[in-house]
């Protein structure tokens, strides 16, 4: 295995803080005991409403990314939104994840099969899902082989990520990997998704940061080809990831968690 310099592997682990979660769904109904959550706002205030996919002119500063992401609604509304997993700490959620129940992309309990990536050391979600009856795949790269042998039934931990080599994939971040799922067409058959992304900047000139952010959000705007509409995104409040934005000073949160769905043409 190629020799990994520790400053390179704590930058990776940083990064894979991410979570990729795939959940492929079809019918069925079931009750989670969890709360329901609403988006923050309603659709007749979309201030992004009348920008065409494709155009970035609205991001003039880097700031207006994380305005975007923040205040825009969701593409779709999901009527039956729940939370799953997660565990508390100092009162604030981590490695919850969330789930749509609407009728056309439910869980259906025999069929359902989870595809969870950089897992981490939360599994919090994989057993409740399992629980449910769904088979889960636990993937993460940065952990040694074994270190979830302790778990049975449905759930499967394997220390791999995607691609062909662990060296190729332990360097793999939440950008690439989903650019590796879509280029290689894996969506097939999948109808949630959930990703954290990170928005860090590389070392670069202020007056290119603007073009990078405008990059990312194309890339997103990528997972529409797929049929993928925006549900939710939710800010990680980390003071690790608040950070001054190099044109204006602003400072933002550059984490959070995408939440989307493929909804059956009749839901559109
Ligand atoms: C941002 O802050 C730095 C350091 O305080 C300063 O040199 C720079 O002019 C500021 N930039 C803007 C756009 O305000």
């Amino acid at each position: 295995m190629k020799f990994i310099p520790f400053s390179e592997l704590f930058r990776i682990l940083i990064l894979l803080v991410m979570m990729l979660i795939i959940v492929m769904v079809f019918r069925d109904k079931f009750t989670w005991q969890t709360e329901q959550l609403e988006p923050l706002i309603s659709y007749s205030d979309n201030p992004y409403e009348s920008i065409a996919k494709g155009d970035v002119s609205w991001l003039r500063r880097s700031i207006d990314l994380f305005d975007r992401l923040e205040l825009e609604p969701g593409q779709t509304k999901c009527r039956k939104l729940v939370e799953v997993g997660g565990k508390s700490c100092n009162g604030g959620e981590d490695g919850m994840k969330l789930l749509c129940l609407d009728a056309d992309v439910a869980l259906d309990n025999k069929r359902c099969v989870v595809y969870s990536f950089g897992i981490q050391n939360d599994i919090s979600f994989d057993k409740q899902i399992a629980k449910y009856g769904c088979r889960v795949f636990m993937m993460d790269p940065t952990l040694p082989e074994g270190s979830y042998d302790w778990v049975d039934g449905r759930l499967t931990f394997l220390p791999i990520g995607l691609g062909d080599k662990n060296e190729i994939d332990i360097e793999m971040d939440e950008w690439r990997s989903l650019e590796y799922i879509l280029d290689n067409n894996l969506l097939v058959g999948v109808q949630q998704l959930m990703v954290e992304f990170h928005f860090f900047i590389p070392d670069s000139s202020a007056h290119r940061v603007v073009e990078f952010y405008k990059q990312r959000w194309l890339f997103l705007e990528r997972l529409e080809d797929h049929g993928f509409l925006r549900v939710r995104y939710d800010v990680t409040y980390s003071d690790q990831a608040h950070v001054r934005m190099l044109d204006t000073n602003d400072t933002a949160y550059i984490c959070g968690e995408l939440f989307l769905i493929r909804r059956s043409k009749s839901h559109q």
